[in-house]
């Protein structure tokens, strides 16, 4: 195994129940990355099948050879996560039982210097999730109107200094000096206050933050998936998301609380025919990984971990 999936026995224990007791349950791995949670259930869960996706062909790669023992029971899409009640029609699946979602970039893909998703590593600005489409970072970098730079930057990277940042950069374009993920990084740091660059890790890391994002879409991808997923949803069927960025994490968080509310006006002593809410929290809030977890991967020091369950059609 090349890496270790994040919250793995507690996404596993979560789905159980959804999964246990049927005799052709369906999982939807969203995010098969290098298939770490697909293979773990795949193996505890003998009659399940799997739809996992990917954006990225290299993940779908791995997964396909690291999943070669299960190939008949994982069909490996190659789409963005919102096209998933299509493939679903594809396929000929009404409904599935769990869906998991195990949000943003994997290790691999921070790994591989030449995407350009790491600030610490020399690499073209690209950023591409999917490299076979879209634009990158670059173009954006060298494309995007000032306001538009200040807007990614500032709502994306929920960075105080994007207007600095996008003037720099508009410099950086006549004097041909932005070419790389290191550029970028001194660039930034030269736009922050040295007072402001005292905290808060390294200054870049806000800014790699928003390009990613905004080159991949990723809240808007997020907003349309989230309903297509709670639709696709059987009775009993449970969907875990596990978001490291904040914008995600409210996504889910605004979705899941809107349709676990019931319909009936708050003081009323019966619930009103019709109005009773179809999901119900499986996690109240949201959990964290263990301190245990954090310490021997670090990177899942940020995770929010949410999960709800349909309890009507
Ligand atoms: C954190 S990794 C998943 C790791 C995986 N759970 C494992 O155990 O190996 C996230 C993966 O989801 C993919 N991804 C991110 N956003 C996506 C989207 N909108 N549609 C499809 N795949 C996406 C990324 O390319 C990456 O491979």
């Amino acid at each position: 195994m090349l890496h270790t999936p994040v919250a793995l026995e507690r996404c596993i224990a979560l789905l159980a129940p959804a999964i246990s007791e049927k005799d052709s349950p369906i999982v939807i791995d969203a995010t098969l990355g290098m298939g770490g949670h697909s293979a773990a259930l795949l193996s505890q869960f003998p009659r399940l099948r799997i739809i996992g996706f990917d954006r990225d062909l290299a993940a779908i790669a791995i997964a396909r050879a690291s999943l070669a023992q299960f190939s008949d029971r994982i069909t490996i899409v190659h789409a963005v996560y919102d096209e998933m009640e299509e493939v679903l029609v594809n396929e000929s699946i009404s409904g599935v039982d769990g869906i998991l979602f195990d949000l943003g970039v994997s290790s691999m893909q921070l790994d591989q210097a030449d995407r350009g998703f790491a600030y610490s590593q020399e690499a073209p600005l690209d950023m591409r999730m999917d490299q076979s489409s879209g634009i990158t970072a670059f173009e954006v970098l060298m494309e995007y109107p000032k306001g538009e730079l200040i807007r990614v930057i500032r709502n994306y990277g929920e960075e105080k200094f994007a207007k600095n940042i996008a003037e720099n950069i508009i410099k950086a374009r006549q004097s041909d000096s932005l070419h790389t993920t290191k550029d970028l990084a001194e660039l930034v740091k030269n736009s922050i206050p040295a007072a402001a660059r005292r905290t808060g890790g390294n200054p870049a890391k806000r800014t790699f933050q928003a390009l990613r994002i905004e080159v991949n879409h990723e809240l808007d991808v997020l907003e349309r998936a989230i309903p297509a997923a709670l639709s696709s949803l059987n009775v009993g069927g449970r969907i875990v998301v596990m978001a490291y960025q904040s914008l995600e994490d409210k996504i889910v968080k605004s979705f899941f609380t809107r349709v676990t509310l019931s319909g009936t006006p708050r003081g009323l002593p019966i619930e009103l025919p019709g109005s009773a809410a179809k999901f119900n929290f499986v996690i109240r809030g949201s959990e964290s990984a263990t301190e245990d977890e954090i310490e021997a991967n670090p990177r899942a020091s940020s995770m929010r971990l949410r999960a709800i369950e349909r309890v009507a059609a």
